[in-house]
């Protein structure tokens, strides 16, 4: 049975040139990146060329990446990195947003048990943080504003600049999740005006279990792992030489490719919307619609459904009804964020877009989410 992939947003398959330049890193330049002999060099040389070209895909400078082991930890080392600089008991100020991650929930919520004030700013329905709600969200001791830079379910992009300028009028440092932005949109830091930046390399065709922080040169942030001095001291232990090299090939392939395939996800995702809206036969809500969004993301919602029971009825489809996340618990904060009723929040259907996409893939995705829309709902 043919089997077609539009979970781009939950992960992506590793490119085939990535994997062939990651392949030596696992056997032959097996050395440790903190020796002094030829293994060790040729591995240290390995991690520097990656940080070199994840520099060239985000603008910055190569000392300002730092390499950890993917989003979920980039975003720890952002957020308690700054935090921890404080003790609880001084007042230090963290806001975030109602559409993040729950990679930058749970550091949040953990500081707010260590007794660190935290505010959450709420999205509207369009799903954009507004920046004059983050400004009034802004005390006197506020030390960090972390807002994601697109959201994985909805795909809306946040006014990422226009919040970093005012904070940055305020002395106060800005983080943003750039896991869902990086490889597919243009994300320069220094566009974006951000201190900390968050990169998840099995986001953009690099394996998983890799990252990295982007850290504004200056900005001093506490390390969660104390160890050896690897990565400047910001992130102890033997490198994973093999998937660094990884991310840095991915990071080059997504530079080229960055403006074509970003037109041509576009075009198939807005075919794939008009065929589902023909088979359907009425408009269909799309989450984020307005709102400038990835894209190759659609977050669309099926009228009088469950989104479960269709991708229930369709094995053969890899899709999603919320994020991977969210998938087992069934709870969606981004959906009940954008006012999103009950009923609207269950026929929601993610469905997101990659390099490996073809046309074929979407005119038999939409005839599959068609038919299995019309016989549970006839
Ligand atoms: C926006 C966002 N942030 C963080 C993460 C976590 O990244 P990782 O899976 O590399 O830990 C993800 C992945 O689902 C994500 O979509």
């Amino acid at each position: 049975m043919r089997r077609i992939y539009l979970d781009y947003n939950a992960t992506t398959p590793i490119a085939p040139s990535v994997l062939e330049a990651m392949e030596p890193f696992l056997h032959s330049h097996y050395g440790n990146a903190s020796s002094s002999h030829w293994l060790g060099r040729a591995a240290a040389e390995g991690v520097s060329d990656a940080r070199g070209m994840l520099a060239g895909l985000l603008s910055c400078d190569e000392d300002e990446i730092v390499f950890t082991s993917g989003g979920t930890e980039s975003n720890n080392l952002a957020i308690k990195g700054v935090m921890l600089r404080e003790p609880p008991t001084s007042g230090a100020h963290l806001v975030i947003s109602a559409l993040e991650h729950p990679a930058v929930n749970a550091p949040a919520e953990f500081l707010r048990r260590m007794g660190y004030d935290v505010s959450v700013v709420p999205a509207n329905k369009q799903g954009i943080v507004e920046p004059d709600l983050v400004f009034k969200a802004i005390k006197r001791k506020t030390r960090l504003v972390s807002i994601i830079h697109a959201n994985n379910e909805i795909g809306t992009i946040q006014p990422i600049r226009q919040i970093a300028d005012f904070c940055h009028s305020r002395s106060i440092l800005v983080h943003t999740d750039a896991a869902q932005t990086v490889g597919k949109i243009r994300t320069d830091v220094d566009q974006l005006d951000v201190d900390l930046l968050t990169v998840a390399a099995h986001k953009f065709y690099g394996p998983k279990g890799v990252g990295a922080l982007f850290v504004r040169g200056g900005v001093d942030l506490e390390p969660l792992h104390h160890g050896g001095d690897q990565e400047s001291g910001l992130r102890a232990g033997t490198e994973n030489t093999a998937a660094i090299v990884g991310l840095g090939r991915a990071a080059v392939l997504c530079n080229k490719a960055l403006d074509e395939s970003s037109k041509r996800m576009e075009f198939l995702r807005d075919d794939l919307l008009a065929r589902l809206e023909k088979g359907i036969g009425v408009l269909l809500n799309v989450n984020g619609f307005l709102a400038p969004r990835l894209p190759n993301t659609l977050s669309v919602v099926f009228p009088s459904v469950n989104a479960r029971s269709m991708l229930d009825r369709l094995p053969q489809l890899a899709a999603s009804t919320g994020s991977a996340c969210h998938s087992t618990t069934g709870t969606s904060g981004t959906l009940q964020a954008i006012g999103l009723s009950p009923a609207a929040a269950q026929g929601t259907m993610r469905l997101s877009l990659g390099w490996y996409t073809s046309q074929e893939d979407i005119e038999t995705v939409s005839d599959w989410l068609i038919d299995a829309w019309q016989s549970l709902t006839s």
